[in-house]
């Protein structure tokens, strides 16, 4: 499972899966292993259904704990059907059939898991899946109007192909992004209301059809800032240079290639924005352009060729120019010496609230590493030097650097 939701926010948090009869309940052994590698804790309630798909063992055998089935077991806790409820941070439902979304609407409790489900007053998340007539029913469609009503949290079934050969709405959504909502239901909401802009990853800047100068950035950092947004309740915008980056199914992506698509796009969201980092590793200059055609390797004579650069915009510093007194702006500072000076260069010529300055000579750090040892300096004077941290632990951080000053 990829690191990418690996934050410190969730020690300590526990979550409860419901998990109903499907072809996709074997997804819920996916999605309890991305949990636990996210360091929660992990219980489970199969419906009887859902034991007939997967065992209950291979949970236990995973180490989700407990793991309940039916009802009245001559062993089981008499309590069980409040056990969620009083000790689990959050309830999904994954995956969810027609007849508990059905059955949550009405408060029936039937059964280990609609009990559960009616004895949990915190976040529960649903994560429907089931055959596409099944889903697209009156009853179905009114169901989940009213359980998104009541603030119940649904992650949309995929569309395609499902197991009985029928094609539409109702194939269980990808466990990654189950894995997103559920980890944002386990985090603080202290971003919640704030629209924030990103720009990530490398530039291409083309020199014929076929061929481009750019750079390695892979986008890692700025990936991990928008994610930690969106997990703490952001509305998070990401205008994306060309890399292969996952991010949550709620972050909006816009993908560019070049540093004047990227100013392009920056410069029209920013307006309705709050805060934008820039985290991007734009190339500062565009070779100029031999035109249209191939440049063709035997027009090239024995002494090769001259290839002339022009300056790209600087997208920071112009988002800097147009910030409004209620606007955050932060950038990074990719530097191999006199980091003092440049860094409060940068903060002070680009208008920024804040800057965080990587030294690119430190192993560990820098271009596609998962870990980044930055310093970090405000508009207020303040400077602070950070150990060497994994690159979503530096993101955390650095919004709640910013929420500080
Ligand atoms: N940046 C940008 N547009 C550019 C160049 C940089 O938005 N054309 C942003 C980067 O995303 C980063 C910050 O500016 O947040 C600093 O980038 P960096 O490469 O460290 O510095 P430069 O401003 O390019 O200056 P120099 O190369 O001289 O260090």
């Amino acid at each position: 499972m990829d690191t990418g939701l690996l934050f410190n926010g969730y020690l300590g948090k526990r979550a409860h899966l419901g998990v109903c009869g499907s072809v996709a309940a074997y997804k819920a052994i996916e999605l309890a292993r991305g949990l636990q590698e996210c360091n929660v804790a992990v219980s489970a309630t199969l419906t009887r259904a859902a034991a007939r798909f997967v065992a209950p063992l291979t949970f236990t055998a995973l180490g989700v704990d407990p793991v309940w089935g039916d009802m009245f077991q001559d062993d089981a806790d008499p309590y069980a059907h409040l056990a969620p409820g009083r000790t689990c941070h959050v309830l999904a439902v994954v995956p969810a059939s027609a007849n508990v979304l059905a059955k949550m609407v009405h408060g029936l409790a039937d059964d280990m898991l609609s009990c559960q489900l009616l004895a949990h007053s915190g976040p529960v998340l649903v994560a429907p899946a089931m055959n596409p007539a099944m889903w697209e029913a009156p009853a179905t469609r009114d169901n989940v109007a009213r359980l998104r009503e009541r603030g119940v949290d649904l992650v949309f079934p995929d569309s395609g192909k499902v197991a009985c050969g029928d094609t539409g709405n109702g194939r269980l959504a990808p466990v990654g992004a189950i894995l997103g909502h559920v980890c944002r239901l386990l985090s603080p909401q202290d971003m919640a209301g704030l629209r924030v802009l990103l720009t990530l990853g490398p530039t291409r800047e083309k020199f014929d059809p076929v061929r481009f100068w750019s750079n390695p950035s892979t986008g890692r950092m700025g990936a991990s800032l928008a994610t930690a947004a969106w997990l703490r309740g952001a509305e998070v915008t990401v205008v994306a240079g060309p890399c292969s980056q996952d991010l949550p199914s709620g972050v909006r992506r816009i993908d560019v290639s070049s540093a004047r698509e990227m100013d392009a796009a920056c410069r029209d969201l920013w307006p309705a924005m709050d805060v934008a980092c820039c985290t991007a590793a734009v190339a500062d200059f565009r070779p100029v352009a031999f035109g249209d055609a191939k440049m063709k390797k035997d027009a090239v004579g024995p002494d090769g060729f001259v290839v002339h650069f022009e300056q790209n915009p600087d997208i920071l510093a112009g988002l800097g120019a147009a910030k409004r007194p209620d606007q955050r702006l932060i950038g990074f500072a990719a530097e191999s010496h006199d980091l003092d000076a440049n860094a409060r260069g940068k903060l002070e010529r680009k208008n920024l609230d804040m800057i965080v300055a990587n030294p690119v000579n430190v192993p560990g750090a820098g271009f596609a590493a998962g870990t980044n040892q930055v310093h970090v300096y405000d508009c207020r004077g303040g400077r602070e030097s950070w150990p060497l941290l994994a690159k979503t632990e530096v993101a955390w951080r650095i919004w709640d650097h910013l929420a500080a000053i």
